[in-house]
């Protein structure tokens, strides 16, 4: 549950978040209905405490933005009854937006120690990886988004996720593997490129995961723990091998500049460190936002709004959440 305050000018004001992991540990994944139960209990305690600590007042308030779409349908409509009913009291517009612009947009934040690097512009390349997207876009301006190319199967974030249960890492796993990883070898085990050389900029993971639940199943527990940094290391490296290439791919056929990676798999640590000397290798200017931009927040979500509110868009009361993306939300 995350809720932000933004200034017209895209600077973050304030950003409190309330993560709720510990609820869903016991059962190894989210379960939807603990989720939308946690935002209900969380969400206006934390809209109340951020007024008040910004000392802002409702009045000085011009829109309100909520994510609407793709996502789980009991979480998102907590979210959005809570928009129309601060909407409606405080007889301010607000608008529905789709999760992923949100992660596209997010190098674009400001804050008091970070800003998008000098030149960053649209249009960019952004790859938006999380725990249920795998997508690569053109930016080609707010509310203007040219999907390049998508995962088939599971997403980079879910393959970690999966992973790291598989191995006994707990959840949620990706922080898990990419710590780690750090002390081991990522060539000790060759595992699967998906789609590495099919020229598309689509993604496949589901080979990676069968591949892995393969190995470990020929190992003996006592063996897993003692590889188990090579194993983080190795299977990381597979999917950070196929990102960082279908990007630079996409950079050589769009001839795009600039790149951007978000979500909360661009949190990687391996993966930042790759992306990074691909873009100096290419010559692209690269915006990595810091990790709080990079996994899941409002602050995002306020700046998708702030652009929809400014080129005029509101939405009606009428608005239901939906739990895929609309087809106007991206060109293919
Ligand atoms: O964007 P996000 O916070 O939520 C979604 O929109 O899904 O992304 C969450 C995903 C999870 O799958 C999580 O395991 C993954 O991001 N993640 C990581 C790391 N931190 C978060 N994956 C790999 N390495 C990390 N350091
Ligand atoms: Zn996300």
């Amino acid at each position: 549950t995350s809720v932000a305050l933004l200034s017209r000018a895209g600077e973050v004001k304030s950003l409190v978040s309330v993560n709720q992991d510990d609820s869903h540990r016991p059962f190894g994944g989210v379960v939807p209905e603990i989720a939308s139960r946690r935002h209900t209990e969380n969400l206006l305690v934390l809209v109340d405490q951020m007024m008040k600590d910004s000392e802002v007042a409702w009045s000085e308030v011009t829109g309100i933005a909520v994510t609407t779409r793709p996502g789980l349908i009991g979480s998102l409509l907590v979210g959005l009854v809570s928009a129309k009913t601060l909407s409606l009291v405080h007889g301010i517009p607000f608008v529905g937006v789709n999760h992923i612009e949100g992660h596209l947009l997010a190098p674009l934040l400001k804050d008091a120690s970070y800003g998008p690097p000098v030149g960053f512009d649209f249009p960019y390349l952004g790859l938006a990886v999380s725990g249920g997207h795998t997508h690569l876009f053109m930016v080609e301006g707010p509310t203007h988004y040219r999907l390049l190319g998508q995962t088939m199967d599971d997403a980079a974030g879910e393959a970690f996720d999966k992973f790291a249960k598989m191995a006994g890492l707990g959840f949620p796993g990706g922080v898990r593997v990419d710590q780690t990883s750090k002390t081991g070898s990522p060539v000790k085990f060759n595992f699967p490129r998906g789609l590495m050389g099919d020229g598309s900029f689509n993604f496949s993971f589901s080979g990676l995961k069968t591949a892995a639940q393969r190995q470990l199943a020929g190992m003996a527990p006592d063996e897993i723990q003692a590889a188990l940094p090579d194993l983080c290391a190795s299977f990381q490296e597979a999917i950070v091998d196929v990102l960082v290439h279908k990007l630079i791919e996409a950079a050589k056929v769009t001839g795009a500049k600039r790149w951007t990676v978000t979500g909360g798999v661009s949190a990687n640590s391996r993966l930042r460190e790759a992306v990074q000397d691909a873009a100096k290798e290419a010559g692209a200017l690269l915006a990595l936002p810091p990790l709080r931009y990079c996994t899941d927040n409002a602050a995002m979500i306020a700046l998708a709004g702030l652009k929809r509110l400014e080129l005029g868009e509101t939405s009606p009361q009428d608005l239901a959440p939906k739990a895929q993306a609309l087809a106007t939300d991206w060109v293919e």
